[in-house]
């Protein structure tokens, strides 16, 4: 591929950029996405950095019935362990992570989040396909930051290409951890193997309805500091 595209049509670019959000009440649960479709936005998405280039991802294309019920019910498992959880737990456990929802939530849209987040979870079976990104090698135990951010950090930029690649296409995905609560389950449902970690599952499907927007975030100046801590 040669450079003469440039310069870009940056209104389309960032467009799918701005807009790529993870959607739950508008997939379309009657449309199959085509095999090659799934497979071209796999392409891109393998053009994403991998730690030392090991290029150790594997991606689970789940479109089987049965399959996708299974998932489905590691994913409710997960979510009412999520929200019934009570138990203390380090800052990196299910309560933690339920906190950090709660004021986020609170803040933000929380009905809208509720809504659409329940009716994923019941209908998430439906959803014509599923993708669950692997990455070679797990972590049961404490590992240094550099081990987490090699092995995260050669999975997920991918998984966003991905999601990026299907919008672009109109194909809606959303960006999901839950059945990773029951991920060793979900392991032996499609025969992954011990030596592997899932990172998400993406249920796809095309997009129902109009336009997607931005979202609204922090502002820049809330997190971005430059060359000292706190520095605007
Ligand atoms: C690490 C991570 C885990 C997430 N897990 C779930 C999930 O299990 N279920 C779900 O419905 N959304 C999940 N989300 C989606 C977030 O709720 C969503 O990104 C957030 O509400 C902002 O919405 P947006 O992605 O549309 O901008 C997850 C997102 C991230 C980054």
């Amino acid at each position: 591929m040669s450079d003469t595209l440039f310069p870009l049509d940056l209104a389309s670019v960032d467009h799918v950029l701005n807009t790529t959000r993870s959607v739950r009440l508008r997939l379309d649960l009657e449309r199959e996405v085509p095999r090659e479709l799934i497979e071209q936005a796999l392409t891109i998405a393998l053009q994403a950095p991998t730690g030392a280039n090991t290029q150790t991802w594997r991606f689970m294309v789940v479109t089987d019935a049965k399959l996708r019920a299974g998932l489905a019910e590691c994913y409710r498992k997960g979510a009412e362990r999520y929200v019934n959880d009570q138990t203390p737990m380090s800052r990196t456990g299910v309560s933690a992570l339920r906190e950090y929802a709660a004021d986020d939530l609170r803040q933000q849209q929380r009905e809208a989040v509720l809504k659409s987040g329940g009716y994923l979870m019941e209908c998430l079976q439906d959803v014509p396909a599923m993708i669950v990104p692997c990455i070679e090698s797990r972590f049961e135990h404490e590992a240094d930051v550099f081990t987490q951010a090699s092995m995260w950090g050669s999975i997920l930029p991918a998984t966003w290409s991905l999601m990026l690649a299907l919008r672009a296409r109109r194909v809606a995905s959303a960006w999901t951890t839950l059945h990773l609560l029951y991920e060793r389950e979900a392991a032996a449902l499609l025969g992954i193997p011990d030596t592997y970690t899932q990172a998400a599952l993406l249920p796809v499907a095309w997009l129902k309805g109009g336009e997607l927007k931005a979202a609204k975030r922090l502002p820049l100046a809330e997190v971005c500091y430059w060359n000292r801590w706190g520095a605007r």
